[in-house]
């Protein structure tokens, strides 16, 4: 089915904008943040004017409906990605949700979940120590390569990582030794935010699985482009940010499955997450509400269930559909511009759309600036992968990412906007 883009648009007020003298904005970086349609807007409105209270705190009404509203979020979300409901724990975005993780595995070496842990429980097969591996990816976003890192750091882990491909993807050659029984936890990319790549990960993860590796998803990318069932993915915890996908900032999602996250110890403490308290110590409530100390963001939850529903209604299939064509049509376009390298796949096979290149003599930055100045708005920079960038031999890139209300107009206005880089800075 295509997409009736129009309607979508509509839908978005700030797509109406004139810009930069007064330029139609063209937005194509989604893959940074998405904007928000009026229905989400409406939804997180409507918490705050008419129910707003501390979920699962209040006795009175307010309190009941406030809780109301973020459980229900939570089993709407499950439904997104074909979890259960008790699976799905609000972060404030991926890069927490990578970060509790990391910080649950090391806290599994000197707290279990109910604050003391004895060996052969599930919380200690968890800890990893020198002599273990963490194995990731060149094309990670630092979210999910900096916690890693840390982890090894604290613990005596060895990171090791695959190296990616000359068209930006997951180099698979080198599996079979870099997986072995070392291996505790392979943490990978979805879908690459740079090159669009998608990996295999049913692959990697039977691999993982077979070494009793923990296989995590960073999957900030797909879920909002693709429909994604979680436990059809291979992974045991994955996660992503609800801004990238129509909804506010400040809410995340880390699914995970039950006995996993049953054996994680806690990352961050206080009220909300304990079961008893005293003086001398503290017993922690079973997940998700183990892994959501404070106050939690009811109205960001509110909004991003809000944001689920707006994407089954148009529907993820269409959404991947619609995206597709529109990456086919800028790598096409692309192609035909001389002096421009895309640094991904040139074809859409398992890839998704980021689109990322680079432009003989520009700089991204002075290219960024050009097309800025013609109301196209686009990434430059590293785009939180820099040891990608450095494996693809360049220092920056310029990328344009796609979602469901660009049009393909709004692609052919970024390859001549290209041109017209190209003729500024190739002029002199
Ligand atoms: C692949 C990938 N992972 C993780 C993140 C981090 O997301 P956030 O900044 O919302 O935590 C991003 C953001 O760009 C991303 O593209």
């Amino acid at each position: 089915m295509t997409l009736d883009v129009a309607a979508i648009r509509a839908d978005f007020p700030v797509l109406a904008r004139k810009v930069r003298g007064g330029n139609p904005l063209i937005y194509l970086d989604s893959g940074a943040t998405a904007h928000k349609p009026v229905q989400v807007l409406d939804a997180e409105r409507d918490f705050y004017l008419r129910h707003n209270a501390a979920a699962h705190r209040g006795t009175h009404l307010l309190g009941e409906e406030a809780t109301d509203a973020y459980e229900s979020a939570r089993a709407r979300i499950a439904a997104f990605i074909g979890a259960d409901a008790g699976e799905i724990v609000f972060t404030r975005n991926a890069t927490e949700a990578a970060n509790l993780i990391a910080y649950s595995v090391s806290n599994a070496a000197t707290c279990g979940p109910a604050g003391g842990q004895a060996a052969g429980t599930p919380a200690a097969r968890l800890a990893v120590g020198p002599g273990d591996e963490v194995l990731v990816t060149e094309l990670e976003h630092h979210a999910n390569l900096v916690p890693w890192q840390q982890l090894c750091q604290r613990t005596g882990a060895t990171l090791r990582w695959f190296g990616v491909t000359s068209d930006g993807r997951v180099d698979l050659s080198e599996i079979g030794s870099l997986i072995s029984d070392r291996t505790k936890i392979v943490a990978i990319s979805h879908q690459s935010n740079v090159t669009g790549a998608i990996p295999p990960l049913p692959q990697i993860a039977q691999a993982a699985h077979a070494v009793g590796a923990i296989v995590v998803a960073d999957a900030a990318q797909s879920v909002p482009h693709h429909p994604v069932r979680v436990k059809e993915t291979g992974a045991d915890l994955l996660y992503f940010s609800g801004h990238k996908m129509l909804a506010p900032t400040g809410i995340g999602v880390l699914w995970g499955r039950r006995e996993l996250l049953e054996a994680m110890p806690p990352f961050i403490t206080g009220g909300s997450m304990i079961e008893v308290v005293r003086i001398e110590g503290s017993t922690f409530l079973p997940p998700p509400q183990r892994f959501e100390a404070g106050v939690p963001a009811v109205a960001q939850a509110v909004g991003l269930a809000a944001a689920c529903d707006y994407l089954d209604d148009v529907g993820m299939a269409n959404v991947a559909a619609h995206e597709e064509a529109l990456t086919a049509r800028a790598l096409e376009a692309l192609a035909d511009i001389q002096g421009v390298r895309v640094l991904g796949p040139l074809t859409t096979q398992d890839r998704g759309g980021a689109v990322s290149f680079i432009i003989d003599e520009v700089h991204p930055h002075d290219a960024g600036q050009v097309l800025d100045e013609l109301g196209i708005a686009v990434r430059t920079g590293h785009h939180c992968a820099w040891p990608l960038h450095r494996a693809l031999g360049v220092q920056a890139s310029t990328r344009a990412s796609f979602y469901l209300y660009n049009t393909p107009d709004e692609v052919d206005a970024l390859a001549d906007g290209i041109r017209t880089a190209q003729k500024f800075f190739w002029a002199d």
